[in-house]
């Protein structure tokens, strides 16, 4: 398959696996470029040094493209692009802050750049900021996202009609079908989270996994909104953020709550019922945990079958 995503990142199918905090290291990352799609670490749940241990495992593991996903609104930012920087990364995606603060010095670097946003505006914002491409995510997209609640379905067609730069959709992808839906509709490409999530080659620790396996729809939502809008599992953690809604709380009220590690113990290290899960709707749809090669092989089939039957649509 030869398209813009692909000559962009030198890939052979364009997809991208998502960059994702407690799941996304060295060994999904290679496994996914391995494949034949551009595997991502995601910076965001680690300490500067211990993204360089990443970046550097993930250089031994493949021989292929692989890039980095910097959350913008994490601490350290300007240690993390230097190590990005004096490691060689390629590819940056950067998402939750303001595409000018990086994308010149980026580029500059010689680095190629995709922005991940969840309205046309942000597009346009990102597109002016000189990226190379944008990730435009829906409002079903598993873990940080917009407040507009614009879904996949209709947020790409919009952002298209817009943008003149490649456009990769996210949220709601898991299978081939999501993938040629996306593209009819004028992605250039996907980007994909929660299946790979469900990935024996994943960070995030088997009890996630299991449950995210085991979530059916209707078990996720978007919450915390005042502070970076989130969609997670409903587990006690959630209802318990549900009561303090009941009362009206104050912003500081909300983080109290939350605290530090909610994320890490969830999806780290396992903690069902007190940590954070961060999961996209389309959980619903994930039934096993597979290495990272049989997931990109059934989407492949998945997209070319379904492309061959609507010719007789
Ligand atoms: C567990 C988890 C962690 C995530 N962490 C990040 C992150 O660190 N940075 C980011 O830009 N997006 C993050 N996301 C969003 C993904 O990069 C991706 O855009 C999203 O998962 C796509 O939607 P899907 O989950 O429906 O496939 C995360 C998603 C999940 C499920």
């Amino acid at each position: 398959m030869q398209n813009k995503i692909t000559s962009l990142f030198d890939i052979e199918y364009p997809i991208v696996q998502a960059g994702m905090i407690w799941a996304s290291g060295w060994r999904l990352a290679s496994a996914a470029s391995n494949s034949g799609i551009l595997g991502i670490i995601g910076a965001g749940s680690m300490y500067p040094e211990v993204l360089r241990e990443h970046i550097q495992k993930c250089k031994k593991a493949t021989s292929k493209p692989f890039g980095v996903n910097v959350p913008m609104l994490y601490p350290n930012i300007e240690e993390i692009m230097d190590i990005i920087v004096e490691e060689g990364v390629k590819i940056v995606f950067t998402s939750a802050g303001n595409p000018k603060t990086w994308t010149s010095w980026l580029k500059e670097r010689g680095i190629t750049v995709v922005h991940v946003v969840s309205s046309v505006k942000f597009a346009l914002k990102a597109e002016q900021a000189g990226v190379d491409a944008v990730v435009a995510e829906g409002f079903e997209a598993g873990g940080h996202n917009g407040r507009e609640e614009t879904t996949t379905f209709t947020l790409i067609p919009m952002v298209r009609e817009k943008l003149s730069i490649p456009l990769i959709a996210a949220g709601g992808i898991a299978t081939g079908s999501g993938m040629l839906a996306a593209m009819v509709l004028g992605a250039d490409g996907v980007q994909i989270g929660s299946r790979f999530v469900a990935s024996e080659e994943a960070s995030s620790h088997i009890n996630f996994k299991q449950k995210v396996v085991e979530a059916n729809e209707g078990e996720t939502q978007l919450t915390l909104k005042e502070l970076a809008p989130v969609r997670l599992i409903k587990n006690k953690f959630y209802n318990d953020l549900q009561e303090l809604y009941a009362k009206g709380p104050s912003v500081e009220e909300l983080k109290e709550l939350l605290g530090r590690a909610r994320a890490k113990k969830g999806m780290f290290e396992g903690d069902l019922v007190e940590g954070e899960l961060e999961i996209g709707q389309i959980s619903g749809l994930i039934n096993d945990i597979k290495p990272v090669a049989d997931i990109v092989e059934e989407i492949i089939n998945d997209f070319n079958q379904v492309k061959e039957k609507a010719k007789t649509f």
